[in-house]
């Protein structure tokens, strides 16, 4: 097991669509225990593939409170289905996002409620729960990273803006930035 160097805005995997796992092998049974052990070392709640640079379709989680998902898993090849977002605007508090690729930072951001989680495990099994509250949210957050997408992308202004302000004090959104859980001490 490996604690891997987690990318950071502006590496271009992030902001890519990432590929379907087409070969359940034990490479990829040591890609999500270092993916475990790269989050519980952050800490995080969540990490995607795309996160330690790899362009495949998986996410792992780490969220105890929840009804019906095992309090950590692994989604590979995931699909999500969304209750529609409440219109509005986000709530400075309730909605505060982080990510480990932009780290330190945090902004709110609108998510959907109640999601439907559809997946295959690493026998290539599916499973599917529903996720509502922060665990919707993480499952939402999670998702996006495989379509080349961070929260960040969502923001609404003024949000937008201090962010763009944050990737600019930090020297981000360049390629080949990353930082390393328990070497660099940054907060997701
Ligand atoms: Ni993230």
């Amino acid at each position: 097991m490996a604690i891997l160097p987690i990318c950071i805005w502006g590496e271009p995997v992030l902001h890519t669509r990432a590929l379907p796992v087409t070969t359940f092998d034990e490479k990829l049974k040591t890609l999500v225990n270092d993916m475990y052990e790269t989050m519980d070392a952050a800490p995080g709640v969540g990490l995607a593939a795309p996160q330690i640079g790899v362009n495949l379709r998986l996410f792992v989680w780490s969220y105890a409170d929840q009804n019906e998902a095992p309090a950590r898993g692994v989604a590979i090849n995931p699909e999500l289905w969304l209750e529609p977002i409440s219109p509005g605007e986000p709530d400075e508090e309730e909605d505060v996002e982080g990510c480990l690729s932009f780290p330190g930072e945090r902004f709110p951001v609108r998510r959907s409620e109640r999601v439907i989680l559809r997946a295959v495990d690493l026998d290539n099994k599916p499973f599917e729960f529903v996720a509502t509250g922060w665990f919707a949210r993480i499952m939402q957050h999670e998702y996006d990273h495989l379509d080349g997408l961070i929260y960040v992308d969502r923001l609404v202004a003024p949000h937008d803006r201090a962010a763009a302000k944050a990737e600019r004090k930090n020297s981000w959104g360049k390629p080949g930035l990353t930082w390393l859980p328990g070497v660099d001490h940054l907060e997701g």
